[in-house]
């Protein structure tokens, strides 16, 4: 399967009731050979009005920690746990989750990233493990199974705590290490 194929297959899901509500899935957008990959939550309402994920408020605050260290998106791929928006921007509930990551799965086989980074707790529970403490535990690397994979805050975190910026640019910046060290797409 070819990413554009698995995109057609997401836009025609109806395995949880948000695709009744949703205006566009989000699927991802970057590089289908990026090296790194950024997996956040949830389309919020920019993203549902326009299909691509990481585009409202928290999302130019993130372009903002990519532009100021080098990284393009265009070179790198975003994606989100789940495909269709919660309405009202509630967190994803569990059912939801368990139903659109299988795609999230094969995106990630098809694109085979080199380091994956969770955007914010609900990710980093979801793909790193179960008892995730952001607080605690943002960027730290760990290998899970063949992907290398951290953690961020949010950056709606940021938006609501500004406190948590210098820890983010921090972490960004570490994943910019890595990044050089390991000779990743950037
Ligand atoms: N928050 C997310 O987790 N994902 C988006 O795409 C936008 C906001």
């Amino acid at each position: 399967m070819e990413l554009k194929e698995l995109q057609e297959i997401c836009e025609k899901c109806q395995k949880c009731p948000l695709c009744k509500t949703k205006t566009n899935t989000v699927f991802g957008v970057g590089a289908q050979n990026a090296d790194i990959m950024f997996i956040g939550e949830a389309p919020g309402e920019n993203e549902d009005l326009t299909g691509i994920p990481f585009v409202g408020k928290a999302g130019q605050l993130f372009d903002k920690y990519l532009e100021y260290l080098g990284i393009s998106r265009e070179n790198v791929y975003i994606a989100n746990i789940l495909k269709c928006r919660p309405p009202k921007n509630r967190d994803p509930q569990s059912d939801e989750q368990d139903a659109c990551i299988p795609y999230l799965r094969e995106q990630v086989r098809l694109i085979d990233p080199k380091l994956i980074v969770c955007l914010g707790r609900i990710s980093a529970l979801r793909i790193i493990k179960p008892d995730y403490k952001i607080t605690s535990e943002h960027g730290t690397f760990v290998q899970k199974g063949k992907y290398v994979m951290t953690a961020v805050y949010h950056p709606s975190a940021l938006l609501r705590d500004p406190k948590k910026k210098d820890d983010m640019l921090t972490d960004m910046e570490k994943i910019k290490e890595y990044a050089v060290k390991h000779g990743l797409k950037i």
